[in-house]
């Protein structure tokens, strides 16, 4: 390393940051003390809000020095990969010694390049501890910042403003602020923090001032749905106090409407435990007489969030009492349009196939597993999401409703989330299809592809599920020609 510069003795520099998450100014700093040969303990780190009485001659009692400048001569600075993401993140941390932590470790490591494989190294323990306790809080950031709706008066803001108040443990604001930006890209929304505020408008993000709990509202009717939503996921049998308050402390939960809830559904759980071990279900509610009724029920189900994003519910379809039963996933950006099932590019590829196998889709009932599109926003598109497992559950309440009263001798799922919303399980397509399975009711089911898939493919791959799609229908097609017979 090339000094340019003489340390005297009890001599220090002082390294100002001028904000407490800047970690690129922090490493272009460390970067030159390293090349100038500064030890770590004659370089003092600030960042703003810490006093200066500390430089005030007390704990550091030296003088303080210009920062040296390393010369073109100056030997590379090592520092791994695996050290520069860990540092970038223990840089977050509130602990006013990380900055000092980070030196030590950069500059032992210049010459034990395999330091942070020494797990009993207390800088290096303590290193692991930040990142650890950085992403922990970014991901309570994730799962716990509720928006809520307010209204602008004037007209320069008229529209939906989204205002949410969270109180980070470090200082993630502006490092997490990419991932709400891609969440809520169509929303206008404000995360206002006693450490800074961010704005989004839907084009451009600002920063702001750190705000106080009162500036953000504090409820809106979107907060009964929350309520809703958490009620009706919430699983008292699954009920673990302790692992739960780990996952979402208590600090959190003025800020989240449905921990409202949680002191009730606690209390409660016990009891209603008890009372489904001994009925050894979950007591249902009525289910709608008619396909009529489940068509007027499920535009109003808000058993799941997918029913809350701006779309409609789509109905099953076909004659009432229909031999074959064909279920698909959940209606896509053409089926909520038009409120049928099947009738976008999925439905026109499933309409080719099943007049090549003789199969007439008027006389089938062809439904999904999902009554709901589920997407997200990409620009002015609205891109399809797959349902996850708990909402095909959610939503089979639904789906067996229609079975019910259909009462089809064969169904035919396509695809996966199909499948699992007929039998409550995930399987593999490829394992499952081309035989039957029988369904408690007597019914028959096939399981094959979703036509969706086959749109993805190209080329060869495509001509092979194709055929294989064919073969099953094919199968379909036999099968139903002999029940009817
Ligand atoms: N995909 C499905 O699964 N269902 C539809 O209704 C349309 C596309």
């Amino acid at each position: 390393m090339t000094a340019m510069q003489d340390i005297a003795p009890r001599s220090f520099y002082c390294v100002q940051l001028p904000a407490s998450d800047d970690f690129d100014l922090w490493r272009e700093r460390a970067r030159a003390l390293v090349q100038c040969d500064v030890p770590p303990d004659r370089v003092v780190w600030i960042e703003p809000g810490a006093t200066g009485d500390l430089f005030g001659g007390g704990e550091f009692g030296g003088r303080e020095r210009r920062l040296p400048v390393p010369g073109d001569d100056a030997r590379p600075v090592r520092a791994s990969r695996a050290f520069l993401r860990l540092a970038k993140n223990a840089a977050l941390h509130s602990d006013p010694q990380r900055f000092a932590l980070l030196y030590r470790l950069l500059w032992h490591l210049q010459t034990n390049t395999r330091l942070l494989e020494d797990r009993t190294d207390p800088d290096v323990r303590r290193l692991e501890e930040l990142d650890k306790a950085v992403r922990r809080d970014s991901h309570k950031m994730h799962a716990f910042v509720r928006f809520r709706r307010v209204e602008h008066s004037d007209e320069e803001e008229a529209g939906e403003h989204y205002v949410a108040w969270f109180e980070p443990e470090h200082h993630i604001l502006r490092a997490n602020a990419g991932f709400f930006v891609r969440r809520f890209a169509q929303m206008n929304w404000s995360i206002l923090t006693p450490q800074g505020s961010l704005h989004w408008d839907g084009e451009s993000l600002a920063e702001g001032p750190p705000a106080q709990r009162g500036d953000a509202p504090s409820g809106d009717p979107a907060e009964d749905l929350w309520r809703t939503y958490y009620a009706s996921i919430f699983n008292p049998a699954r009920l673990k106090i302790g692992a739960m308050l780990k996952e979402m402390p208590k600090k959190y939960w003025k800020n989240m409407p449905e921990a409202a809830l949680i002191p009730e559904l606690v209390a409660g759980a016990q009891a209603c435990e008890a009372g489904m071990v001994e009925r050894g279900a979950m007591q249902e509610e009525e289910r709608p007489e008619t396909l009529e009724a489940i068509d007027r029920a499920i535009h109003a189900c808000q058993r799941c969030l997918i029913g809350a994003l701006d779309n409609r519910a789509v109905m099953g379809e076909g004659p009432q009492h229909a031999s074959l039963m064909i279920v698909g996933e959940q209606p896509g950006d053409q089926e909520d349009r038009q409120g049928r099932p099947f009738v976008g590019p999925a439905g026109q590829l499933l309409d080719v196939h099943l007049q090549r196998a003789g199969i007439e889709r008027e006389r089938a009932y062809v439904t999904n597993a999902v009554k709901h599109f589920k997407y997200v926003m990409r620009g002015k598109r609205r891109l399809h999401q797959s349902p996850a497992a708990k909402e095909i559950d959610t939503c089979r309440w639904w789906l067996e409703g229609e079975r019910e009263l259909v009462k089809p001798r064969m169904m035919l799922a396509l695809g996966a989330s199909a499948a699992r919303g007929l039998l409550g399980k995930t399987v593999s397509i490829s394992k499952a299809r081309g035989t039957p399975h029988r369904l408690d009711d007597g019914s028959e089911l096939w399981i094959t592809a979703h036509p969706s898939y086959l749109l993805r493919l190209e080329g060869e791959a495509r001509e092979a599920q194709e055929r294989l799609f064919e073969a099953d229908l094919a199968a379909v097609a036999r099968r139903l020609a002999e029940l009817e017979a």
